[in-house]
């Protein structure tokens, strides 16, 4: 193996060789015709720490002192009800596809009802248990480094994961996020979001209006797609021309029922991977 961290023991890939060739692929374009597309929550972020689960942007928001206790209840109560379905590997995206509408309409709702203060979600995201993966420093300074560009296209919270990548002090002006913006009043006072809504499944060129970004970075066309659900497999739709594209696929929950779809769709599968080992791996070879 070129990469010694695809050895690692939670490696799985449906075809070893056909990754081994995308690799050298992507080696022979260099940093020059690199970008990376990443998904955020459950991507970059962790999905557990010392057996707890960890917080999704929106969890960040539903557990801090901005947000009354019965309405955290009802936060969590659609968590309970939306997040099995969204993973459910016997449901279609088409049949998942009206009930994430629905979860984050409800939510967005509920959230709206808060009076949330755009001044007070640094605070949040400070006080919260938010945890990058391991690894989450070389990953952004390498790219950084390298001028690689970086799509971050979540349906999560653009104010809060741009708040976390902030405080760990990676922000750095090769990232482009693509998320649902918060909007305020004159106030600072939360009353909706921007845009159209982002959910797990449209993140596709349906959202992506703003296509300039791809055109300006048309020469890179070689791309490395980060993502948890299959949901994140459309997020590179955008880009202009691809030539090559490694899809690295991070499998956290339900293992065992989600294996063979992940097998199908990622070309590597990390198996409760908590570190960004291999996609550092990966870019320390091309680079
Ligand atoms: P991602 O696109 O960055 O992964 O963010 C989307 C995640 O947000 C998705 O997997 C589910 C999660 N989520 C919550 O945790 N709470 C919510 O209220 C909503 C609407 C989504
Ligand atoms: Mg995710």
């Amino acid at each position: 193996m070129i990469i010694p961290e695809l050895g690692k023991a939670t490696v799985r890939m449906r075809d070893p060789e056909k990754v081994q060739g995308l690799i050298k692929a992507l080696q022979k374009g260099r940093e020059k015709k690199l970008q990376v597309i990443s998904d955020f929550d459950m991507t970059l972020s962790r999905f557990r720490f010392n057996g707890e689960r960890c917080p999704t942007c929106h969890n960040i928001v539903d557990n801090s002192s901005m947000i009354s206790e019965d309405c955290r209840k009802k936060l969590k109560d659609l968590f309970n009800i939306y997040y099995p379905i969204e993973i459910d590997p016997a449901k279609t995206i088409k049949e998942k596809y009206p009930l994430m509408v629905e979860w984050w309409t409800k939510a967005h709702a509920l959230l709206c009802e808060q009076k949330i203060r755009k001044d007070k979600l640094q605070q949040a995201v400070k006080e919260s248990q938010a945890k990058l993966r391991d690894g989450f420093e070389q990953f952004f300074n390498s790219l950084h480094r390298n001028e690689v560009p970086l799509f971050i296209f979540s349906a999560g919270i653009g104010d809060i994961l741009e708040e976390i990548i902030s405080q760990a002090g990676l922000f750095f002006p090769n990232v482009k996020v693509v998320s649902n913006y918060m909007d305020f009043d004159d106030n600072g006072v939360l009353i909706g979001f921007k845009g159209e809504m982002i959910h797990t499944f449209n993140k596709d060129n349906s959202v992506l209006r703003d296509t300039e970004y791809f055109k300006q970075i048309s020469e890179r066309s070689n791309v490395i797609l980060l993502g948890d659900t299959v949901g994140d497999l459309t997020m590179a739709d955008g880009v202009t021309s691809v030539e090559n594209i490694l899809k690295i696929g991070f499998l956290n929950d339900k293992v065992e029922e989600q294996t063979e779809l992940f097998l199908q769709s990622y070309d590597i599968v990390l198996i409760k991977d908590e570190t960004l080992d291999i996609a550092n791996g990966i870019l320390q070879y091309i680079t």
